[in-house]
């Protein structure tokens, strides 16, 4: 029985990981700001009685401070986001601790920050930080391997987002991926354009990105995506990686030009103001009809490969990737399994960590070699 300190048990994505984590055995330590809230909010839950409840001083707390938290587990989630350099500090505490790390928060500025500031002494403390392991960016990162393995020579290649359902947007989002967007704002998107990263405005590149039926081509507007990061540190031949949300092109005019004015700050702080004060409503019966959908589309020399995977709920999607990816951490901790900060398909094999999904979700992947005539 493994232990597992969950940082943010309260939250959707907490309450959903308390409980598959219980299901299979482990031992749950939930942090959270307030236990006693934390407590009645898990009162309904079958693990509600078993989760041990830790307080978390949160904007108080430095990273030594956290070690000592992250010391009594054998794996650490981070299901609280990053906002007021939690997520930084976690990955810290990690590191000092000695224990890994997986962390949901799916925003490109923390997971850059992650792979720049603790790549070093996570390898050489021998211990893996996973940013990014939510449906954003891990299902990307994971499609982007499987498309590539049937092209010769990938060169390039496009991840895209969809929440095709009207009004699964921002607004009818919890407030944890409120928050995550509003700290993100005014950040450029940072792509990687034949082997250089660089800086657009949000929703400056555009793509057709195709899905498969029913949602069909769609455009798609650049938005900061983890796998600009995690891909190449296994597919380092892929020169070119962007990542796109599949918006009706009136949204990605919008988009830009919300970019363009989150550039000054009493705009920005107006806007995620606004973001994360946003109560439109958002609870089990939205989260559960969302559906989701991504698609990586690699290029070779021999045509393009395409792999997507959709289903609903993306709450329960991030909730039961993290528990895969979880597992697998867990499996090859101590032993000789890959240390630094990883990319999800570093820690488990892409088809595997689909397969499982499927088998714990209504999540479907595919894929379609390129048409060599
Ligand atoms: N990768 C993906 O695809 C994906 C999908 C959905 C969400 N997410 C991310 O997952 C994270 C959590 O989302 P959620 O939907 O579970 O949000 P949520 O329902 O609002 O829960 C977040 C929890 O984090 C804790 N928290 C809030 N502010 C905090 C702070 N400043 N410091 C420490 N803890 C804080 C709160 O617990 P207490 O008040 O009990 O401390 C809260 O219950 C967000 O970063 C979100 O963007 C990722």
């Amino acid at each position: 029985m493994a232990t597992v300190l969950l940082i943010g048990i309260a939250g959707t994505i907490g309450q959903l990981l308390a409980e598959s984590l219980h299901r299979e055995g482990h031992r749950v330590l939930g942090a959270s700001r307030d236990p006693e809230l934390a407590r009645i909010r898990l009162a309904d839950h079958p693990a509600g009685d078993e989760v041990e409840l830790r307080q978390l001083p949160a904007s108080s707390a430095t990273s030594g401070d956290l070690a000592v938290l992250v010391a009594e587990a054998d794996v650490v989630v981070n299901a609280a986001g990053a906002a007021g350099g939690l997520g930084i500090r976690l990955a810290d505490a990690a590191v000092r601790a000695g224990r890994p790390l997986l962390d949901v928060e799916p925003e490109q500025p923390h997971i850059a920050a992650v792979f720049d500031g603790h790549h070093l002494d996570a390898s050489a403390a021998n211990v893996a930080l996973v940013p990014g392991a939510g449906l954003q960016h891990a299902i990307g990162d994971a499609l982007v391997a499987l498309a590539a393995a049937t092209v010769a020579l990938p060169a390039e290649a496009h991840v895209a987002y969809t929440f095709p359902d009207r009004g699964a947007t921002l607004a009818r989002a919890s407030a944890g991926r409120r928050r995550s967007a509003a700290e993100a704002l005014g950040h450029p998107v940072e792509s990687l354009v034949r082997g250089d990263r660089t800086d657009d405005h949000p929703g400056e590149a555009r793509r057709l990105a195709w899905f498969p039926r029913p949602v069909g081509p769609s455009h798609a507007a650049a938005i900061g995506g983890g796998e600009v990061r995690s891909v190449p540190s296994h597919l380092p031949e892929l020169r070119t990686v962007r990542t796109y949300l599949a918006v009706p092109t009136w949204r990605a005019e919008l988009l830009q030009a919300a970019a363009n004015l989150a550039r000054y700050d009493r705009t920005r702080r107006m806007v995620a103001r606004r973001l994360e004060r946003d109560r439109r409503a958002f609870g089990p019966a939205v989260r559960r009809t969302t559906r989701w959908g991504c698609v990586a589309e690699v290029e070779g020399a021999d045509g393009v490969a395409r792999a997507w995977a959709y289903g609903h709920d993306p709450y329960a999607l991030t909730a039961a990737t993290v528990a895969v990816l979880a597992d697998a951490v867990l499996a090859a901790a101590g032993g000789d399994g890959p240390a630094g900060v990883l990319a999800p398909s570093q820690v488990l094999d892409p088809r595997e960590l689909l397969d499982r999904l499927t088998e714990r979700t209504d999540a479907r992947w595919s894929r379609k070699v390129p048409d060599r005539g």
